[in-house]
């Protein structure tokens, strides 16, 4: 088992990507701190991991309250005694808007749920992370980031900002032992992307642009997390793997 001993904060752990990623991680050996806002969804994911004979604690917290990152970090020491990975994962578009017509407020919340968040989190674990010796920090970003994002720009800056701050945090890490990088998923069938599936004509419109033609699953980016965090990339810092079907390689 890849993780085995290892302690990982999961953030969005309650569905999709996010659980996904902490279902795989419990499974190869990790006890993981779950964090969405619903308790409910949380204690069910934890009590899938508990039955499978892994560890789970939950920490139900919407991680743009202020205080949200020292209670996380807080929680966890307190549950296991140090954090070696930290998943940066809750994240998402809840509007759609160009950004000609963009109201101030919208922009905020994307940039404080996609960014914010994220370097607060990181901030709060990262002494952590380096007393563990082989820290991993693995920021959830999207293909958004790479390119436009006509209609969810405020998310797609967001994510590109995650990806840069990503690559800033690696140098300036320089040979402390954490690692920083970047997971930057194509279109994954889960509840965020459910209303692209509602209509086949749209549906058909976003899987004409990936050359597999298919959704991705979200155990397919568990996987290529499993990779960042544990000591299978233990030369690689400051990057962005993308898992996207080929979504990216378009002209
Ligand atoms: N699905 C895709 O096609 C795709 C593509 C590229 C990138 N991504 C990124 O991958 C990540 C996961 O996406 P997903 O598709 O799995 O989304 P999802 O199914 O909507 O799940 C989002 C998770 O984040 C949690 N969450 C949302 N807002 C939160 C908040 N303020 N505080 C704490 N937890 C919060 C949700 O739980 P609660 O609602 O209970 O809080 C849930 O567990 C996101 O960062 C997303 O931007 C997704």
């Amino acid at each position: 088992m890849d993780l085995q001993g290892r302690t990982a904060i999961v953030t969005g752990a309650s569905r999709g990507i996010g659980r996904s990623i902490a279902e795989l991680f419990a499974a190869e050996g990790a006890q993981v701190a779950l964090v969405a806002r619903s308790a409910e969804t949380l204690e069910e994911v934890s009590a899938v991991i508990r039955a499978a004979g892994g560890s789970a604690l939950t920490i139900p917290v919407d991680v743009t309250s202020p205080e949200a990152a020292d209670d996380i970090v807080t929680a966890t020491l307190d549950a296991y005694g140090g954090i070696d990975i930290l998943v940066n994962n809750a994240g998402g578009n809840t509007f759609m808007s160009p950004i000609a017509s963009l109201r101030a407020s919208g922009w905020a919340k994307a940039i404080a749920l996609n960014l914010d968040a994220s370097v607060r989190l990181i901030q709060a674990a990262l002494p952590s992370l380096i007393a563990s010796g082989h820290g991993s920090i693995v920021n959830v970003s999207s293909v958004s980031a790479l390119r436009a994002a006509p209609m969810i720009g405020a998310y797609g800056a967001a994510k590109a900002a995650l990806v840069s701050a990503t690559q800033t945090l690696a140098v300036e890490l320089g040979t402390q032992p954490v690692r920083a990088n970047a997971l930057v998923p194509g279109w994954i069938a889960t509840d965020l992307t459910g209303f692209l599936r509602e209509d086949e004509g749209i549906e058909h419109t976003v899987l004409d642009r990936v050359p597999m033609a298919r959704w991705g699953r979200p155990e397919e980016i568990a996987q290529a997390a499993l990779f960042l965090a544990s000591d299978r990339s233990s030369f690689m810092t400051g990057q962005s793997l993308v898992v996207d079907g080929g979504l990216s390689a378009n002209p």
